[in-house]
């Protein structure tokens, strides 16, 4: 299974990366921290064709499952990642062929956040739109930071993920 990790967070060594670092010793998966790349918000005119959203799919299409990385911002994914799905409509409209490429893959999610349980309204737009895209959402790990020795635990959590790439 060859897999990739698209992380959004506002802290690139912050907790969120720590669980994707084991994530990624452990699945061997390829890393795309949004941070490093340009993309703007959608544009409905599509001035921004040319930053960094489509050779990222391109890129991503290499893959047979990717994993979405993010803290829990106010109860959502982060803005980086919000930013990166909004642009998901330019594959269903200027870049649909591409759009096409992703059909059959499947996606999970790894998430961190303060509180103890992971919200309901979080996990919703994954699901919805891997059911929209035509992929297979396999699951979700949550990671619930609160002191040292929930980071420590972080490792296992990693492993737990792992489980839910297929
Ligand atoms: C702007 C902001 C909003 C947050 N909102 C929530 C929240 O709604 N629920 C929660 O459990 N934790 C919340 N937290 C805590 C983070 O999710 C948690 O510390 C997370 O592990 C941070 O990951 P990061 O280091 O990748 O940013 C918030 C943190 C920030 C900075």
């Amino acid at each position: 299974m060859n897999v990739a990790v698209v992380l959004g967070t506002s802290k690139t060594d912050g907790n969120t990366r720590r669980l994707v670092n084991e994530f990624v010793n452990h699945s061997g998966a390829a890393l795309f921290d949004l941070s490093d790349n340009d993309i703007s918000y959608y544009d409905y005119e599509h001035r921004n064709r040319m930053d960094d959203f489509i050779p990222l799919i391109i890129e991503l299409s290499e893959f047979d499952h990717i994993v979405f990385a993010s803290p829990v911002y106010w109860y959502s994914m982060s803005a980086q990642l919000k930013v990166f799905f909004d642009r998901l409509s330019d594959l269903l409209t200027i870049e649909k062929q591409l759009g096409r490429r992703l059909k059959g893959k499947s996606i999970s999610v790894i998430a961190t956040g303060f509180n103890t349980e992971l919200p309901d309204c979080f996990i919703q737009p994954f699901m919805l739109t891997a059911k929209y895209m035509h992929m297979e959402f396999t699951g979700w790990t949550y990671a619930a930071i609160q002191q040292e020795t929930d980071l420590a635990a972080l490792g296992a959590v990693a492993e737990m993920a792992t489980h839910k790439v297929h």
